[in-house]
């Protein structure tokens, strides 16, 4: 009586309490305050039509939603805290199976790490990125502000001209339409195995859509009956897929860190190193920006992500299981592609290079990444004298000075943008150049950080050096004058200073004060793990399945 009595007010009728329908969760993460899952409401009840019509019944609810943009200091803070919320919402409540809308960047891991923490029958459906924006005639996206921001601050732009593609960047519902980290994600999941095929590239105003969602909620009443929980699609092989995928779509760097989260959270084994070896044959198949010229629009129009992974057949695990039922085999095999113009064949790829580059070498002893393909080649390998920002404030403050000793040959240093340095993480990685070497025309130099990259960054970027500054290792005692050398042929990042000199430094070295002492954000701090391992906090690791053994009622 009392779980049915409650639930009753809501206008449900007695006989679906014997019904002994499948119960649907809907795990939706709309929020005004996240702008790219704005149409999640409407999305939402396509998935509860598709629910109904299979025999089930769904059941909505909010969880914590992550938009990008708004969040301070970064939403990346606050992924695992979601992924807690999400966990204990599943776990905690009466459901069967589950259908996460994933949209924003880290909507998508915190959703898919808390669902495998219970490890229920699972499907994702994406909101879709959202239509191409326009500027003067031409196409923009959110790619566009770092350039924009340039351009500003070198005088080539005028405010109104700002506002003017400030207006045109985000025209529809959606998030951002690039190959940033939101499509990154909602590839990644499909990849995987866990949205049905074709989800990824469907723009979010497209009634595709809407049909998506309905049949993705048609399906999961199907996954309950079948126990087709998250831990039969998520195989290793399913992730090294991924890793594949992500490689000739030229996903973002933003996806090492959230697939070995996630790795972890389901318990497959996955290191950094996995990243380049299962990357390293993969070219880049997509042309889409940051890496190419076009557009998700356009992806979608040219045969989306299935048409993508059809060419990549030869190199994927072809058997792996998906949501669908079916192989990855039997879901792309017949994907056709109607524009080599954005998805090319493996023999002619737009860019022979791609995927993610783990470095190593005393500057980063754990590793670090770089995204070659959006990196300028004449750049891979560099050998140039550092210049040490020893926090993001320290750069604000002399990034534009005039007396910054600093050329295009330089090599800019951030430090303390890790996990623990600024916890999440943030996405500070492609730093600015200074405007005296922006006048010269040029748009790139070699970068390096232990923080992150936004998936709509592009450039010459060293990212997630680990152990980060403020774990103490080599990138905490590096200097300005020091010669650093890029070799990304051979996988080398080298700090040319004596390993007795490092050894005097770190002896001197003092960490500067934690960021917080009290609530969610200590707790961060204390417990955060490395990038390498996916930056989860490390007693979340695991799952405790979707079991509640005691109960007060
Ligand atoms: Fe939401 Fe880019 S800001 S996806």
């Amino acid at each position: 009586m009392i779980y049915r009595s409650w639930m009753k007010k809501q206008g449900i009728p007695s006989y679906e309490f014997e019904s002994g329908k499948p119960i649907i969760g809907i795990c939706n993460t709309w929020s005004e305050y996240t702008p790219c899952n704005s149409h999640f409401r409407d999305l939402a009840q396509f998935v509860k039509n598709g629910v109904f019509e299979a025999g089930g019944f769904p059941v909505e609810f909010p969880v914590m939603s992550l938009g990008e943009t708004l969040i301070k200091p970064t939403a990346m803070l606050y992924r695992n805290l979601a992924s807690m919320d999400v966990e204990e919402s599943i776990r905690a409540n009466p459901m069967d199976g589950v259908v996460l809308l994933c949209g924003c960047d880290k909507t998508t891991p915190s959703l898919v790490m808390g669902a495998c923490s219970v490890n229920l029958p699972t499907l994702v459906v994406s909101g879709g990125p959202m239509l191409t924006g326009k500027f003067r005639g031409k196409n923009i996206s959110t790619s566009d502000v770092w350039r924009f921001n340039d351009e500003y601050r070198s005088g080539n732009m005028t405010n109104d001209q700002l506002k003017m593609a400030e207006n045109g960047l985000c025209r529809s519902d959606g998030h951002c339409a690039v190959m940033g980290t939101a499509s990154t994600m909602a590839s990644m999941v499909e990849s995987l195995g866990l949205s049905l095929p074709g989800c990824a590239a469907i723009p979010a105003p497209d009634t595709a859509r809407k049909v998506m969602a309905q049949q993705s909620g048609l399906r999961i009443v199907e996954m309950v009956k079948e126990n087709l929980t998250m831990d039969k699609v998520l195989t290793r092989e399913a992730f090294e897929n991924a890793i594949k995928v992500n490689a000739a779509i030229g996903g973002s760097t933003n996806f090492v860190i959230h697939l070995l989260a996630i790795a972890g959270r389901i318990g497959v084994p996955l290191t950094l190193n996995d990243f380049d070896v299962h990357s390293r044959d993969i070219p880049l198949v997509a042309n889409l920006q940051p890496s190419g010229s076009y557009f998700m629009e356009d992806m979608y129009y040219a045969g989306g992500l299935p048409a993508v992974m059809r060419e990549l057949l030869p190199k994927l695990n072809r058997e792996c299981i998906t949501i669908s039922g079916k192989t990855v085999k039997e879901n792309v095999q017949n994907a056709e592609c109607y524009n080599r113009e954005i998805i090319s064949t493996l023999d002619k790829p737009f860019n022979p290079t791609s995927g993610i580059v783990v470095l190593k070498g005393n500057l980063c002893e754990d590793g670090a990444v770089l995204k070659p393909s959006a990196a300028t080649p004449a750049l891979m390998k560099h050998k140039g004298k550092a210049v040490v920002f020893e926090t993001i404030e320290d750069y604000k403050n002399r990034i534009d000075d005039k007396d910054l000793d600093v050329d295009e040959t330089s090599v800019l240093v951030l430090k303390n943008v890790g996990p623990k340095g600024y916890p999440g993480m943030p996405e500070v990685g492609n730093m600015g150049l200074p405007p005296k070497v922006l006048n010269k025309g040029i748009h790139d130099m070699v970068r390096i950080s232990d923080g992150r990259m936004s998936g709509t960054g592009f450039g010459t970027v060293v990212l997630h050096a680990t152990p980060e500054a403020a774990a103490g290792g080599n990138f905490a005692v590096v200097k300005s004058g020091d010669v650093i050398e890029l070799d990304v042929e051979k996988r080398i990042l080298k700090l040319h200073v004596s390993d007795e000199e490092l050894a005097k430094r770190k002896k001197e070295w003092k960490p500067l004060p934690p960021a917080s002492d009290r609530g969610y954000v200590s707790m961060y701090i204390k417990t955060v793990e490395q990038a390498d391992k996916g930056a989860d906090l490390d007693f979340l690791k695991g799952g405790s399945g979707g079991e509640v053994t005691r109960d007060s009622h």
